[in-house]
């Protein structure tokens, strides 16, 4: 099992070049399956989840070839298989997202429910309900759906909560369905407006990503389109997180202040200075931020993604902060680790109680999901002393080669082999 030890203290001065997007690179991975011709997408980043799914596509019969350094070229004119197996979903939840591309394409498909996870039980009673609307039949068995259609056709498809899978997996399947489609409550997140952009691309007439309102009018087939991914709003507001927690200068260049309002206006709260440019956004940090109330909401809300991120930041801030996790059932698993930092927390249900301290100092922890590893390195960042994070595979699923990034702009971390 392989640690990651951060030696805390340095600031972090320089540029930092943020990846592609991984909750967007998944869908448009799994898009691609909607056509026979070749897709090229690129800015993929090379990430754990995104070999995991090129691995999946594979096993369905998708050929593919990475034509560049951050570049794959997908052709699903071969597709024979259409199961996605459990020990392929179990591993990754967005494997569930081969449902709807299978099923608009090849009126069939056998898809392994995720199941939970860490951080909640996750179900995808929501995806059901719309494929269901569609016209599809859908059976449970053995851990499976069993989903068939002739040919799905359009329909009105209320969303219980604006799910960002559920939208995704529903978006994907009404392409190829017969008449008009419309979400309602669906996800507003970026990643759905780079789905559609390039499902659009592909033939597809999506109207309405990026608000709660999206129309499809399906058409026969989709064709091969090229496109590049949208970038990593998760792992920005990271970087910029690192960049305040050790009080340095960093620029985050590829940071799109848009796709981080609610970010920036929480930092803004916090007393957190940063500078909005054309290529990138530049935060310099200074004094410990101020205390703030924060709540995870649905896009442009404050994203859970970047909760942990901010909860390590505001357990060395000047005074109280509450944070409430709204999305997820349990996604504070970060704060007890925090708390063998010298963090000051108590958790109550959904709401995380942050006292700043004035210092933390290192010592070994453990990650428990993709976003909190990283949370557990940034309070290392900044503690006094050595940090040691265990089980940073949960920390490559989301982060490309992140060691090697801080390490370039002044972080004392590496990556060793745990005994
Ligand atoms: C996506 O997960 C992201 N993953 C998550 O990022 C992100 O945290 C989440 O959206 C929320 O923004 C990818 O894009 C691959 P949801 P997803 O469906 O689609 C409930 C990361 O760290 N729900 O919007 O699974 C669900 O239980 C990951 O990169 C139902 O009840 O999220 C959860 O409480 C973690 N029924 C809430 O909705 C359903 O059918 C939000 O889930 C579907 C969801």
């Amino acid at each position: 099992m392989e640690t990651i030890v951060v030696r805390g203290g340095a600031p972090l001065r320089g540029d930092i070049v943020v990846s592609g997007a991984k909750n967007a690179a998944l869908p448009l991975l799994f898009a691609t399956l909607l056509t026979e011709d070749e897709c090229r997408l690129s800015r993929v980043p090379r990430l754990v989840d995104i070999h995991t799914t090129l691995r999946l596509l594979r096993d369905l019969g998708v050929e593919y070839d990475w034509v560049g350094d951050q570049e794959v070229a997908l052709s699903a004119s071969g597709v024979q298989n259409l199961e996605a197996s459990y020990d392929l979903v179990k591993t990754m939840r967005a494997s569930f997202l081969t449902l709807g591309p299978l099923l608009a394409r090849f009126g069939r498909a056998r898809v392994s429910t995720p199941g939970g996870c860490a951080i909640g039980a996750r179900p995808v009673n929501i995806h059901l309900d719309g494929m269901q609307r569609l016209g599809a039949t859908i059976h449970l068995y053995q851990g499976y759906v069993e989903a068939e259609a002739k040919r799905l056709r359009g329909a009105h498809l209320p969303l219980e909560f604006p799910s960002v899978g559920a939208t995704e997996n529903l978006l994907m399947a009404a392409t190829l369905a017969e008449g008009e489609t419309i979400i309602d409550n669906a996800a507003r997140e970026p990643e759905i407006v780079d789905l559609a952009l390039l499902l659009n691309a592909m033939g597809a007439h999506i109207r309405g990503a990026g608000t709660s309102t999206i129309t499809i009018e399906g058409v026969a087939s989709l064709h091969g389109a090229e496109h590049v991914v949208i970038p990593d709003r998760v792992e920005a507001g990271t970087f910029l997180a690192a960049g305040a927690i050790t009080s340095g200068d960093v620029f985050v260049h590829g940071a799109r202040a848009d796709h981080l309002d609610a970010f920036l206006a929480a930092f803004a709260d916090a007393g957190i200075q940063f500078a909005i440019h054309e290529d990138g956004i530049r935060v310099i940090g200074n004094s410990r931020p101020r205390g703030i109330p924060l709540t995870t909401l649905p896009y442009p809300g404050f994203p859970t993604d970047l909760q942990a991120q901010m909860m390590a930041l505001l357990a060395l801030g000047q005074g109280q902060s509450i944070i409430t996790e709204t999305i997820f059932e349990n996604r504070f698993m970060h704060a007890q680790e925090l708390v063998r930092l010298g963090a000051d927390i108590q958790v109550h249900g959904n709401t995380a109680t942050i006292n700043g301290v004035a210092y933390l100092s290192g010592a070994q922890v453990m990650a428990t999901d993709l976003r909190a590893s990283v949370s557990l390195l940034l309070a290392g960042l900044a503690a006094q002393g050595e940090t040691e994070v265990a089980r940073v595979y949960h920390l490559d699923r989301g982060y490309e080669r992140i060691e090697e990034k801080l390490s370039r702009i002044g972080a004392d971390i590496h990556r060793a082999k745990a005994d």
